[in-house]
């Protein structure tokens, strides 16, 4: 047994402590926005916040997270103090600059993007380019910038 300290609640899970947190998040507590995209920490489509941090989860053991503040796309905006039913602003960005195509990666986009903002709120083009190194196969790289730049205003 293993548990984990997910948006905002604690969870107890059944699975293998060293299974990667993506499959335990996914599978077994249910927060399917996280992503299985690659597998070996290279997209970033499985991004979540480790007490802040945007990590890659399908290469973090569960076990490893434990202790930790996780926090997935499902709790972003009540991470930051947003009220119950309303969007982060990343994500109101993200609507009006009608940034996602398929869409799949962009959980994880926006979970990058908020750690950037964290430590940086108002970013470059130079630091959105150097933190977001998640992949798009749909190539929404121009607008996911213009989102940041917006949220950031
Ligand atoms: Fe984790 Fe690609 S699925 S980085």
């Amino acid at each position: 047994m293993i548990e984990l300290h997910v948006n905002g609640r604690l969870h107890a899970s059944e699975s293998d402590p060293q299974a990667p947190l993506l499959w335990v998040l996914r599978e077994d507590l249910g927060f399917t926005g996280v992503k299985f995209g690659c597998g070996v920490g290279a997209c970033g489509a499985c991004t979540v916040h480790l007490d802040g941090q945007a990590v890659r989860s399908c290469t973090l053991p569960a076990a490893r997270a434990s202790g930790h503040r996780i926090v997935t796309i499902e709790g972003l905006a009540a991470s930051e103090g947003v009220p119950d039913g309303e969007l982060h602003p990343l994500q109101k960005a993200w609507i009006a600059a009608q940034v996602p195509q398929c869409g799949y990666c962009q959980s994880g986009m926006l979970m990058a993007a908020a750690a950037l903002l964290r430590r940086s709120p108002q970013p470059s083009d130079a630091e959105i380019d150097e933190a977001m190194t998640n992949l798009c196969r749909c190539g929404t790289y121009p607008r996911v910038r213009r989102a940041i730049h917006d949220a950031a205003r």
